[in-house]
């Protein structure tokens, strides 16, 4: 049978206590149900319904490429009124599946199976148990049965002793679910709409209940606040470290590690601590990362070394490069084999040639640099006037001299040589040696001052 899904989503999220609606607040750097969106659609559903209701605005912008009917719920009266509000998006033989839309850790394969069971019964829930239930809706059953779900709020210390919660995922047909939020009643401790409370009346038509479980609890827990949010965060970080490790990659502590985004690896890798990669990084084997780099759209070549606390973002580093430590790679950044950057150096928008060298204090900014060129300490491409940039080009084997300032657009031929703390404003061909700096001058027997 065909399904279609529920996600509630329309809670503020008081105890986040900010103006981002509780849903966007990222996991691995993303809003924590577009994480649970894109489970789903790994899964077939046929439509995603969205119950949501505080910050509209804000959830339009960031969900919005996704295919979602956008259901308002306008006033929050509870889990049952929420999912109403889709009812119009649900046909009868269909069946429904019901998620939360702060719980992103649920996999793909817990949602199946609970599918799955749902063929055998009228109403498939998914169930876990607790050490520590308080709180969550109580899972009530007699001998194997499930008869009712209880809230906490609701519970009687007996059934409060009960280890068995309700996730809030939970699966029946579009005619059933319908029928049973008809009728729904707030007369309960919170006066509101329990979607709970559909398990009772399903029960007592004699309808066949199932429950399953996740493969472990963290799938289902739910953020309430900053600190579950980290939690949730670290878990979910730790499984990732797990995944690229079965690739090949060392990382010297999996529990210092984060990766926003996606990382396609080589084998024999290794990786030190505190590193965080974001967006879409590629990594060749037998490179290394050094602790503390930040590593951001880029792609790091095979046998690469990247040393402590270096940023590289929208940049390529080629074969064997070696960059850092305290390096810095902007957007445009292109190294070629072999090539190296050092402490301090920053480039943008530059590329460097085969087995050429910046090793100390440099920027580059806008520069073409040929192959196995040499640029000295304290190299500075000053690319703009304040209002245009402009280019500098470097050719093959050129040599720059340590605390030279090639003032663009710069043009230095092919094994060309600039002399140290030279100010370089005119064209230098292949094989010259320019020198712009002021003569030294020297005079004997020099008297230094004396204090008056
Ligand atoms: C709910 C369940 C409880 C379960 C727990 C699991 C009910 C009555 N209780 O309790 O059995 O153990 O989840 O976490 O269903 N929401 C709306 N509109 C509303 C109310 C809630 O969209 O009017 C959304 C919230 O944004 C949230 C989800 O529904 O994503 C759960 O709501 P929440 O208030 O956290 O329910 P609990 O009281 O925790
Ligand atoms: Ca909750």
């Amino acid at each position: 049978m065909t399904f279609s899904v529920v996600v509630l989503a329309a809670g503020k999220g008081t105890r986040m206590k900010s103006s981002l609606p509780k849903v966007l607040h990222p996991i691995g750097g993303k809003p924590m149900v577009q994480r649970i969106i894109d489970t789903v659609n790994t899964i077939g559903a046929s439509s995603i319904n969205l119950i949501y209701g505080h910050g509209a605005d804000q959830l339009k912008q960031t969900l919005g490429h996704n295919e979602l009917n956008w259901c308002l719920q306008a006033e929050q009266l509870g889990t049952g009124h929420a999912v109403q509000q889709a009812a119009p998006h649900i046909s009868d033989d269909e069946d429904v599946l019901i998620l939360v839309g702060d719980a992103p850790l649920i996999k793909p394969s817990t949602l199946e199976e609970l599918i799955s069971i749902k063929q055998s019964a009228d109403l498939a829930l998914l169930t876990v148990h607790l050490d520590d239930p308080t709180g969550m809706g109580r899972i009530i059953r007699q001998g194997d049965q499930v008869t009712a779900i209880v809230e906490h709020k609701d519970a009687t210390d007996e059934q409060r002793k009960i280890s068995e919660i309700n996730t809030g995922m939970m699966i029946m047909s579009g005619q059933n679910l319908k029928r049973w939020l008809n009728n729904l009643n707030s007369d309960n401790a919170q006066g509101e709409f329990y979607l709970t409370d559909v398990i009772a009346m399903a029960a007592s038509e004699g309808k066949v209940i199932k429950a399953s479980h996740p493969s472990s609890a963290i799938e289902v827990e739910g953020i309430n606040n900053r600190m579950q949010l980290a939690n949730i965060e670290r878990a979910f970080q730790f499984e990732q470290a797990q995944k690229i490790m079965a690739q090949g990659v060392s990382l010297n502590d999996p529990h210092r590690f984060d990766l926003r985004g996606e990382l396609t690896v080589g084998q024999d890798i290794s990786i030190d601590v505190n590193v965080v990669i974001k967006g879409k990084v590629t990594i060749g084997s037998n490179a290394q990362i050094g602790p503390n780099c930040v590593l951001i759209d880029c792609d790091i070549a095979e046998g690469a070394s990247i040393e402590a606390n270096s940023i590289i973002e929208q940049a390529q580093v080629g074969e064997h490069c070696s960059v850092g430590p305290f390096a810095r790679l902007r957007p445009g950044a292109v190294m070629h084999a072999k090539a190296k950057v050092g402490n301090f150096v920053e480039m943008k928008k530059t590329t460097l040639g085969k087995g050429s060298k910046a090793n100390h204090f440099t920027y580059l900014g806008d520069t073409t640099v040929g192959e196995g060129a040499n640029i000295g300490a304290g190299t500075i491409t000053c690319n703009y006037d304040g209002v245009n940039k402009f280019k500098t080009i470097i050719g093959d084997g050129a040599f720059i001299g340590s605390n030279s300032s090639l003032v663009a657009p710069a043009n230095i031929g092919n094994n060309a040589t600039v002399g140290a703390g030279s100010i370089i404003t005119k064209e230098i061909a292949d094989n010259e040696l320019a020198i712009a700096r002021a003569k030294q001058r020297n005079i004997a027997n020099w008297e230094r001052p004396t204090k008056k």
